[in-house]
């Protein structure tokens, strides 16, 4: 076996560890001790009908888009719902948003944060769907001023602090998510309208699922990137990167805001 199969194909705390260390060095001691400690979290109340607590940066994510008068929103990976409660309180009243979930478990989880958080008028203009975000594209192009998508990745805060997690990561992890995000990233710029904005965030560490996605889309499709403005979040080639033990806590988030230009930008 290759050295590099030999790196793919370990397993555990130690492989994770070695990962981790080759990409942030010394670093990697200090983000596993703020792993550890309690995360930071924010407590959503302005226009809800009952407070929401989510990470400080994942809902500073949720405000940096721009969204124009009436917009119409696209969640493709929704649940739970953080992200979109925090969407549904910024649209004015002809704003609409799809939120997306395939998994039918967390679906119902999104259909009770939705439903138990909102008030009436806001929960009417939010359909839930359920369909495979990564197809999106396929369907309905060009359709949405902003799309959001905040793929399932590595979170090596959980696999840290799990030990079945540990004990089951191998590097093959990261390789295969940041693969599943760029299907995301494609969907998520073909859905949206020329002139419109996708969010694309993950909560890894990985720069395979973080800035490896954007670098790789890019080769394929037009956008350009613009800066999120996240508090503690550190700027990456193409978006920022909250890290939680240079940000009191918070994180991890990596957050890219893209710009499909107009025809007449491109
Ligand atoms: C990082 S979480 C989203 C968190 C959410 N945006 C929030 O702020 O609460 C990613 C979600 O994507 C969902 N998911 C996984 N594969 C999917 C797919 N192919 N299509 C749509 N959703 C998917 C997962 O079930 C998970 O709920």
């Amino acid at each position: 076996m290759s050295r590099r199969e030999r790196i793919r194909t370990a397993r555990g705390r130690d492989a994770f560890n070695a990962y981790y260390t080759e990409l942030y060095g010394e670093d990697w001691a200090a983000i596993t001790r703020a792993f550890e400690a309690e995360p930071m979290y924010e407590t959503l109340t302005d226009g809800l009908v009952k407070p929401y607590h989510l990470d400080v940066s994942s809902a500073a994510a949720a405000r940096c888009v721009p969204l124009p008068s009436g917009a119409r929103v696209l969640d493709l990976c929704a649940a739970p719902g953080g992200k979109c409660l925090v969407l549904a309180t910024r649209i004015d009243r002809d704003g609409q948003i799809v939120a997306n979930e395939l998994s039918a478990g967390r679906r119902a989880r999104l259909h009770r944060v939705l439903d138990e958080h909102l008030p009436e008028s806001l929960r009417a203009r939010i359909r839930i769907s359920a369909h495979d975000g990564r197809k999106w594209g396929l369907f309905e192009k060009d359709a949405y001023d902003v799309v959001i998508a905040d793929v399932p990745c590595s979170s090596e805060r959980h696999v840290y602090n799990s030990e079945k997690h540990l004990a089951e990561w191998s590097a093959n992890r990261p390789i295969t998510l940041a693969r599943q995000a760029g299907a995301f990233l494609a969907a998520a710029l073909d859905a949206c309208k020329p002139g419109g904005h996708v969010l694309y965030c993950t909560c890894a560490l990985s720069t395979d699922e973080n800035d490896g996605v954007i670098e790789r889309a890019s080769r394929r499709r037009v956008f350009m990137s613009v800066a999120p403005g996240i508090p503690a979040g550190r700027p990456t080639r193409f978006g920022e990167l909250v890290r939680p033990d240079l940000a009191g806590g918070a994180g991890p988030l990596f957050v890219a805001l893209l710009k499909k230009p107009l025809s007449s930008e491109s």
